[in-house]
């Protein structure tokens, strides 16, 4: 046969200079190993052949090919048997079984033993392409991740602060300086970016890392109750006030006091706190004794701080008393070079949480995660992984596995609805709930639940709009 008989497929597969992917080809018949010898080495691989198991066993050792095409009935050791060989040793090298013999049972079991895909005689070439393909992919994939996996093992971050763009160096610079004084600060950025991560990573690294480290949500605690977390109080204070409460300044003492969501810290309050952190000392609500603190204060807020004041929800004095220095957490969108090293964080944490073994994102997947914009920065990014981690099931997070709001680009704009002056209302209303039904993929439920209204009527209305289900 000559090489002029080789289907041509995409052969101008590797760049000049570029070293050829290893590959060995295990068969009996001398006249099968020498055609796919010829038309892999044209399709630009370096070729190793073996005519049966066990030369295999030793040219794996010797020549350690990347990828093994192995026949599967064979005298001495059959495919399946090299198959189970190979994967004790080096599991991750993918073994492309080929047989003329295909039966469903041989197929799944070379799949559950790890073959990387199985192929059968007479070969279809388009398709064997296609299997080493995907082979290289996962190889140099899985090379990726090994690269980030050491990246991080090396610290490229900071503290439990993953990433190692530009404007994160900035960030973990200022918070280094911040943490050999003592001054009060405020964190600043969107919601998810990481301020309290920020905080604690601040109180760490400072004199004060051995003390506490209290957080206050002001956002999270009913408006009534607030005053006495963060100032305390004495039995009988005010109704309900059954025993006696130390308030955060007391809890935090010697230590550092997180301030969360200051913008949302009630009106009335502000004007004390400001007082208690100028005075230094506090006293508990219905107390008469007051309590001298060594606390430092970080506070923040994921609103702009400026516009809280202008809209009259952050006095001016305290912000001023507060904001000595100002650390602000970029969005993840616009440190979209981390994301790489941050899902491979994230895929490490929920490989031991979930016992799981996923190696990487496949590159559509990562592709789609770097096309996002990440409204809720590094938490939404995250819950994301975690989600697709368990999905995942394999070793591969693929496009599948990412919710629905990622794999459709357009989804952004499909948030939306443009509806012409002029319409009725009931035309209002077809448009809403075709446009709520196609945002949730079709999903009734989901759709009835976001629109306010119970399935039931949903149904109705389709049929009343002659909306096909
Ligand atoms: N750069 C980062 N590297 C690794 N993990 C991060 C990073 N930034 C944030 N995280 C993680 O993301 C999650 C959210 O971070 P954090 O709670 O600090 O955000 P936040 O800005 O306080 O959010 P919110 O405004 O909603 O309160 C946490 O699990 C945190 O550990
Ligand atoms: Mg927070």
């Amino acid at each position: 046969m000559s090489t002029s008989n080789i289907p041509k497929i995409d052969t101008a597969s590797r760049k000049d200079g570029q070293r050829k992917t290893k590959v060995l080809i295990v068969d009996d018949e001398p006249a099968i190993r020498e055609v796919l010898e010829m038309i892999l080495q044209e399709w630009g691989y370096d070729v190793r052949l073996a005519s049966d198991g066990v030369e295999a066993k030793d040219l794996v050792e010797s020549y350690d090919p990347e990828i093994v095409i192995s026949d599967v009935v064979m005298p001495q050791l059959s495919g399946l048997d090299l198959l189970r060989c190979l994967k004790a040793g080096n599991s991750h090298r993918p073994v492309i079984l080929v047989t003329a013999h295909a039966s469903i049972d041989l197929a799944v079991e070379s799949m559950k033993q790890g073959a990387q895909d199985f192929i059968t005689k007479p070969m279809d070439y388009p398709k064997l392409r296609a299997i080493l393909k995907a082979a290289e992919s996962d190889i140099e994939m899985r090379q990726t991740s090994r690269k980030l996996t050491s990246q991080l093992e090396r610290g490229s971050g900071f503290g439990e602060f993953v990433g190692s763009s530009k404007v994160m160096h900035e960030v973990y610079d200022l918070i280094q300086s911040l943490s050999t004084t003592d001054a009060s600060a405020i964190v600043t950025g969107e919601s998810g970016t990481g301020k309290e991560l920020a905080a604690r990573t601040l109180h760490r690294l400072s004199k004060r890392a051995a003390g506490p480290f209290i957080a206050v949500n002001a956002a999270a605690i009913p408006e009534t109750l607030i005053e006495s977390e963060v100032f305390g109080h004495e039995k009988g204070a005010f109704t309900g006030a059954v025993g006696t409460r130390p308030g955060c300044f007391e809890l935090a003492n010697g230590g550092t006091l997180f301030l969360d969501e200051i913008g949302e810290m009630p009106m009335p309050l502000q004007p004390k706190l400001l007082r208690v952190l100028e005075d230094g000392k506090v006293r508990r609500l219905g107390g008469k004794q007051e309590f001298e603190f060594d606390v430092r204060v970080i506070a923040a807020t994921n609103q702009d701080p400026r516009a809280a004041i202008r809209d009259g929800k952050l006095r001016e004095d305290l912000y001023y008393r507060l904001t000595v220095f100002t650390v602000h957490l970029p969005p993840l969108r616009d440190r979209k070079e981390d994301i790489p090293l941050l899902a491979q964080h994230f895929i490490g944490e929920f490989n031991k949480k979930h016992n799981v073994n996923v190696e990487a994102l496949r590159d559509e997947a990562l592709e789609m995660l770097m096309t996002y914009s990440w409204p809720g920065n590094v938490r939404e990014f995250r819950n994301v992984l975690e989600r697709a981690l368990i999905l995942a099931r394999g070793e591969w997070i693929e496009t599948s596995h990412l919710p629905p709001y990622l794999r459709n680009p357009s989804a952004e704009s499909s948030t939306k609805i443009v509806l012409p002056l002029g319409i009725t209302a009931a035309e209002a209303e077809r448009e809403l709930i075709l446009k709520t039904l196609e945002n949730t993929g079709h999903n009734k439920a989901e759709a009835a639940r976001q629109l306010g209204l119970d399935v039931k009527t949903i149904r109705n209305k389709l049929k009343t709009y002659k909306i096909e289900e």
